[in-house]
């Protein structure tokens, strides 16, 4: 084996009897991504390969532990705001992977991607235009996929052009606008790789394939057509289907108009990303792949610079920033978790049980008031368990392991050697006042009490605690174990190291979690609170039910506020109403229309009565019978954007309000808090990426207009008013 002259910095290179192998190596970096310099080292090898005749054939690998390549460095694709620059890199990009395709399809020397960990965006682009791909079948590590949409983009390397040839139209626009990725086993049944071998040996088994193909051309990004031939299992009834469909132009039609159709029901046209996506290979489809590379091109430029990128990527490096966050301004480390308690397993406690089990892997005692509580609790984690295993995401003989760490009692034994206590009995303070006290008189002087009240302030529920440095929020979201966020609530007196634990616990449960300090309603429920009563005023007002809903789904939110309180529950609303209306005053009075329904025995979609009508636990139209319930007649809509305006400028005060309070430590929390915890439109970037981009000087005005005609609630807080006359914006 001989070394070269080339000097590279990100990558090894050797040759070895007429074999080169490129091994990616990013300096100074865990994983391997792109980026020019990277880029660069690549070129430069290509170069080589391409003008040393005594070179026949090339493999690329990876000299990382678990990673081939995850894609582009998406700081670097963010730094770009000016389409013609990123046409320029991108560009350079596309020429140097075509230059890896001419090797084998015109130069006749094989070039072979050996992949093991994650292959995923520019990476699987590098490995498609490679002419053949041997994976390992590691089915834990290894996964291919193109995963820019999730964060606003697509493909910039072909990859809208490449995949579709290399696995049929229907699998490749699957891939490309879910962003979802798949595994050895899967990619091999596609024909996304040729063939999967044990890691251990895979640089030797790409390294025999390469030499075998010496001297042997094959088809630009076609397996089919090429010497490597495509794997025949992959040809099920379906596949076939879809494959008659591509067949003939009249069948693409309909494909293309069939995936437009679901990707405008899927983003509700808010996201650029997948029509460009459809646009990108449907050029290449129907015009041949030179104008599918430009058309890709031309619209990742546009893309990259869009603002719906530029928030998604946002929420992306910041929930990512998030991950290395202790909480805390000391940076102290928590203690270990291996045993947690938790009082109250109905559908929030349960829920925790359930995470503890199946993502911390820690041992947890529930207690509940009788052996039937017991039971529900544990018969919800149990079916937590049980729907992994029917998705094959867990062994039969892993959920029975993970069954083994919950157990649950109707009194206090087995919670004296817990190391966190979680609270989650109903919302009343004197209820989880007696609680703390009961924990204290059985736990250790270290164990953590955790309340996951949903608006009661932790300093009241710790007021006459003997140990109120253990006293903390853990604030999860309902149903636990989907939604992905844990806000953390710390008072003035919990103890760093005791932040730190709830943090560390949050994100072993799988949570991206937020620390705030405490409040009443903390961060995310109170920004909830004003948005939600001014749904009371615009139905007093006359506005219909699912107009309401359906202004605040096309502004992008999974579900209009209207149907939101029949999920919640309308008498956890109103419960909480006035709770919120007790702490922050008129400003945040509920309209008595919510009281009067609550009155009439409505809680919404539990008891299948609320602002729509339910039949056997299904939703069916509103329940007309609402507007007279509260003495209105719904009149003509005020206007999809008048509602829009009225709902959101809510959210964006009162998130500026609990930063001005210091509620929130810093505008990123808010931003993440608000769209991992509420479902705030992500293309939005949270509250406070939508002000800068509204422009806080705007939001003011429109704040003040609103409060001259409906009121103090509207009036802006002095945050956004600073802001605005210092001309400065929250995120920079
Ligand atoms: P739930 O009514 O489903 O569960 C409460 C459970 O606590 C019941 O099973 C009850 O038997 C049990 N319990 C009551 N007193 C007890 C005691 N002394 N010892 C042991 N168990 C006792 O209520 P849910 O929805 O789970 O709410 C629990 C807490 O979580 C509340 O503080 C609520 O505000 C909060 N929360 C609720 C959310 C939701 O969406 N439901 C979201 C976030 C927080």
């Amino acid at each position: 084996m001989a070394g070269t002259d080339l000097e590279l910095s990100h990558a090894g290179f050797t040759v070895d009897d007429g074999v080169a192998l490129l091994l990616l190596d990013r300096a100074g970096e865990q994983l391997n991504t792109l980026n020019p310099e990277v880029a660069g080292d690549i070129a430069a090898v290509v170069g080589e390969v391409e003008r040393d005749p005594s070179i026949k054939a090339l493999v690329i690998g990876s000299a990382k532990t678990d990673n081939f390549l995850a894609g582009a460095d998406i700081r670097w694709l963010r730094s770009f705001d000016e389409p013609a620059r990123v046409t320029e890199a991108i560009g350079s990009g596309q020429r140097l992977l075509s230059r890896i395709e001419r090797l084998h399809t015109v130069m006749g020397k094989p070039v072979v991607a050996a992949i093991h960990g994650a292959c995923l965006g520019g990476g699987l682009e590098l490995a498609m235009a490679c002419g053949m791909r041997v994976a390992s079948n590691d089915e834990g590590r290894t996964q291919l996929g193109q995963p820019e949409v999730q964060i606003g983009l697509m493909p910039g390397g072909g990859g809208t052009q490449r995949l579709p040839r290399l696995v049929g139209i229907a699998a490749g626009l699957d891939l490309i606008l879910t962003g979802r990725s798949v595994r050895p086993r899967t990619a091999l049944k596609m024909g996304l790789v040729d063939e999967i071998c044990p890691k251990e040996v895979l640089v030797d088994v790409a390294v025999a394939r390469a030499r075998e193909a010496i001297g042997r051309p094959t088809t630009a990004g076609d397996a089919s057509g090429s010497t490597f031939g495509r794997i025949t299992g992959w040809l099920s009834p379906k596949h076939l289907q879809e494959l008659a469909l591509e067949e003939n132009p009249i069948g693409r039609r309909l494909l293309f108009s069939k995936a437009e159709e679901r990707m405008l029901a899927a983003t509700g046209g808010n996201y650029p990303a997948p029509p460009a996506i459809l646009r990108a290979v449907k050029t290449g489809v129907e015009q041949g792949p030179e104008a599918g590379y430009a058309a890709e091109l031309a619209e990742f430029a546009a893309l990259v610079v869009s603002p719906e990128a530029k928030a998604l990527i946002g929420v992306f490096l910041d929930s990512q920033a998030l991950k290395h966050d202790t909480g805390t301004a000391t940076q102290v480390s928590g203690r270990p978790v291996t045993k947690v308690g938790v009082v109250g397993g109905g559908l929030m406690g349960g829920g925790i049980a359930s995470v503890n089990t199946l993502h911390a892997g820690v041992r947890t005692r529930v207690r509940e008031v009788d052996a039937a509580a017991v039971g529900r609790a544990l018969a919800h984690v149990r079916r937590g368990l049980d729907e992994r295993v029917s998705r094959r995401r867990l062994s039969s003989r892993e959920a029975v392991k993970a069954m083994q760490l919950v157990t649950g009692s109707v009194d206090w034994i087995g919670f004296e050697d817990a190391d966190v206590v979680l609270e989650a009995v109903f919302e009343d303070l004197a209820l989880k006042r007696s609680v703390l006290a009961e924990v204290e008189a059985v736990t250790g002087e270290d164990t953590v009490f955790a309340s996951n009240t949903s608006s009661i302030p932790i300093g009241a529920i710790a007021e006459g605690a003997a140990r109120p440095h253990n006293v903390i929020g853990m604030h999860y979201f309902s149903p636990v174990e989907k939604m992905p966020l844990l806000e953390v609530v710390v008072t003035p007196t919990t103890a760093d190291e005791v932040t730190a634990t709830c943090v560390d616990l949050g994100r072993r449960q799988g949570k991206t979690v937020i620390v705030v300090n405490d409040g009443t309603g903390f961060y995310t429920t109170r920004i909830l609170g004003p948005y939600m009563n001014e749904v009371g005023h615009l139905l007093t007002e006359g506005a219909r039910i699912e107009d309401i809903d359906q202004a605040m789904t096309r502004w992008g939110f999974p579900v209009g506020p209207v149907t939101l309180a029949d999920e919640v529950g309308l008498d956890v609303g109103a419960k909480i109403g006035r709770i919120m209306e007790k702490a922050y005053g008129s400003r945040m009075a509920a309209s008595d229309g919510f009281a009067r329904l609550v009155g009439d025995d409505r809680k919404g979609r539990k008891n299948g009565r609320g602002f729509y009508r339910y039949e056997d636990g299904e939703r069916k139209g509103v329940d007309p019978s609402v507007y007279d319930l509260l003495g209105i007649t719904p009149g003509p809509s005020p206007g999809t954007d008048r509602i829009q305006e009225r709902l959101y400028l809510h959210l964006l005060n009162e998130a500026a309000r609990c930063l001005e309070e210091g509620i929130l430590r810093r505008p990123a929390d808010g931003d993440i808090g608000a769209v991992f915890g509420l479902g705030y439109p992500p293309f939005r970037g949270g509250p406070f990426v939508t002000i800068d981009r509204i422009g806080p000087a705007q939001v003011v005005d429109r704040l003040d207009a609103l409060a001259d005609t409906h009121g103090e609630r509207y009036t802006p807080a002095d945050i956004l008013r600073q802001v605005a006359a210092d001309g400065t914006s929250f995120r920079g």
